[in-house]
Order: structure tokens, then C-alpha cells, then sequence
């Protein structure tokens, strides 16, 4: 695995592993944050078995944290993510410091997606998307990849770069893995490290709360005013827990919708102590009440 850590090397390097291959190539891409965990992984994993050259980044990017949040204490664990990323058989690494990104500490020009990035995370973290917006662009720039590997984990950044992907034409392929899961149901995060023991075991009605309620919804309840509720009640029991959002959305706009129907994303975010968690599931095609927008035209 090829680590590097300018612009310039890795543009060169990317133009040079397509160059030098001897049949059609697609480059896949994953834009990590690092403190790599399965999560990560899956998606390494789905780009190696589509790809032929994979190219993972790794940037704590400054330009989508917000002035009171993590970003000095984010994980930096670049020893061991190198060691994964190289067992997963990545070809490059590109790991740029914050001063070959942004040389002027920040960006002058940002790309904003006004409406998707003003919802869900986007409320609560002003701001935030417009960093994940700008960065990603910079990096489809710098590696232009054919693909470009997301996780379902965070579905508001989904949605937002996937808009952002159409909006500007950029011709890359957004793929979008699902959310991998400990065991007991927890959705992996590098944030997940902040937690104590007694917080993990809290931040288990997260994804507790999502799996009753697309049970109650495959069941049959198609309210989903009182589907939030449900779910809302359910948090509650928790009472460590601070609730930010509980939301019932169409998974492209992000606006909320009324009628429960297959593919409505239900998402949740909630503190747990100084931890910012958040998950979320797609209601599955077999909702008996809607069919799947696909099928009804
Ligand atoms: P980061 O949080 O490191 O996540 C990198 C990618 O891994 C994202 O696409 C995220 O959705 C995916 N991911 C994280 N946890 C996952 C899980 N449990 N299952 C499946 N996929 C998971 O998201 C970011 O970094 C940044 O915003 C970034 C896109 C890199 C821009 O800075």
C-alpha cells in the first residue's frame, strides 16, 4: 500500500495505477475519518470486490466540526488503521494534513447544499454538512474515483452527497453499505470509544428503539406521527439519555413525511453524556400498506 500524504503525489499516483493497467479499470474510494473499525471495513471490503485499484483517505477534517465539538479529541489512530487498510489489500492511502487541504486554515469556497443540509444533522450540527460537502468534492477532485463507497450509518450525509454528486455532475457512482452492527445491535463508531461501560450499555436504546419500531410498522401502523412517538417513549426510558432528534423522512429530501410507506428513513440521534450518537433504518419493501414508489408508477 502506497501512504501518502500530499495532493500532488496522490493525483499522480491515482492518473499512474490507471494508466498502468492493462484492462478497464474502476477506482473506488473511501473517504474515512479513521479510527477504523468493521464498520470501515465493509465498505473497503464491498470496494475491493468491485474495484480494481481502491484508494481509502484518512483526514479529520476541521471544516465539519463545530467550534464546541470533537474535533481535538477525535481518535487518531493512524498506526493501526494503516495496518488494517494494508491487510484489506488498499492500494493507496491518502492521509493529508490539514495545511496541504486547507492551506489558509480553512476553505474560501464551500459547497452547500441548502435544504437536505439544513435537516437532521444538519439542524443540530450547523454547518456540518457544508464541511463534509467541500471535503468530499476536494477529494473526488484530487483521486477522481469511479466509485465512491458510503455507509448507510450515516444516512443525512448520504443524502446530502448524493445531491451534491447530481447537482454538479461530478461522474462518480455513490455507493451506499449498510450499517454494520455489534453484536447487540449497537451501530459501530469511531465515537463509540468515548463511551463508558455504562454509557455503551445506555446507548443500546438507540438501535433498540429503531428495531420496535420498524417491527410495530411492519406490523401494520402507518401513522408515522404515531410511529415517533413510539419511538420517542422508548428513548425516554433511557433517562441518561438526551434526545435530539427522532425523525420520520423521505431518505432523499430528508423532509419528514406523514405516511409511514417502504423505504421511509427513521432516524435518531441522542446524547449520552458528552457523546453525540446517532443511527437510524430504512423501513423495509415488505410494509404491507405502500408499495415502494418504484413499483406504483
Ligand atoms: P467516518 O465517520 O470516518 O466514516 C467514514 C465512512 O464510514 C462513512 O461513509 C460512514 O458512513 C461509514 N461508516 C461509519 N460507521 C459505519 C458503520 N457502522 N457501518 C457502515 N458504515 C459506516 O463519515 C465520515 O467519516 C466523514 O464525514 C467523511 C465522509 C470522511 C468526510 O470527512
Amino acid at each position: 500500500m502506497q501512504i501518502l500524504q500530499t495532493i500532488k503525489e496522490t493525483r499522480q499516483a491515482c492518473a499512474k495505477a490507471r494508466a498502468s493497467a492493462t484492462k478497464p479499470t474502476v477506482l473506488g474510494l473511501i473517504p474515512t475519518m479513521g479510527a477504523l473499525h468493521e464498520g470501515h471495513l465493509s465498505l473497503i471490503r464491498t470496494a475491493k470486490k468491485q474495484c480494481e485499484i481502491v484508494v481509502a483517505t484518512i483526514f479529520v477534517n476541521p471544516t465539519q466540526f463545530g467550534p464546541n465539538e470533537d474535533f481535538s479529541r477525535y481518535p487518531r489512530t493512524f498506526v493501526a488503521d494503516c495496518a488494517l487498510l494494508e491487510a484489506e489489500g488498499v492500494d493507496i492511502l491518502f492521509a493529508p494534513s490539514v495545511e496541504d487541504m486547507y492551506p489558509t486554515g480553512t476553505s474560501r469556497t464551500f459547497i452547500e447544499v441548502p435544504g437536505i443540509s439544513d435537516r437532521l444533522d444538519g439542524l443540530s450540527r450547523p454547518g456540518h454538512f457544508r464541511g463534509v460537502a467541500t471535503v468530499v468534492a476536494k477529494l473526488f477532485h484530487i483521486v477522481s474515483p469511479d466509485r465512491a463507497y458510503f455507509g448507510q450509518k450515516d444516512a443525512a450525509q448520504v443524502a446530502v452527497l448524493r445531491a451534491m454528486v447530481h447537482d454538479l455532475n461530478f461522474p462518480v457512482e455513490v455507493i451506499v453499505c449498510p450499517t454494520v452492527r455489534d453484536a447487540d445491535g449497537l451501530a459501530l463508531s469511531s465515537r463509540n470509544q468515548y463511551l463508558s461501560p455504562e454509557e455503551r450499555t445506555q446507548a443500546l436504546a438507540l438501535s433498540r428503539s429503531l428495531a420496535n419500531a420498524t417491527a410495530q410498522a411492519t406490523k401494520g401502523m402507518h401513522d408515522a406521527s404515531q410511529l415517533k412517538s413510539a419511538i420517542l417513549q422508548d428513548l425516554q426510558s433511557t433517562p441518561t439519555l438526551k434526545i435530539d432528534y427522532v425523525e420520520i423522512v423521505d431518505p432523499t429530501t430528508l423532509e419528514p413525511i406523514a405516511d409511514l410507506q417502504a423505504g421511509a428513513l427513521i432516524a435518531v440521534a441522542a446524547w449520552i453524556g458528552k457523546t453525540r450518537l446517532i443511527d437510524n433504518a430504512l423501513l423495509p419493501a415488505t410494509h404491507p400498506h405502500q408499495k415502494i414508489a418504484r413499483d406504483a408508477s
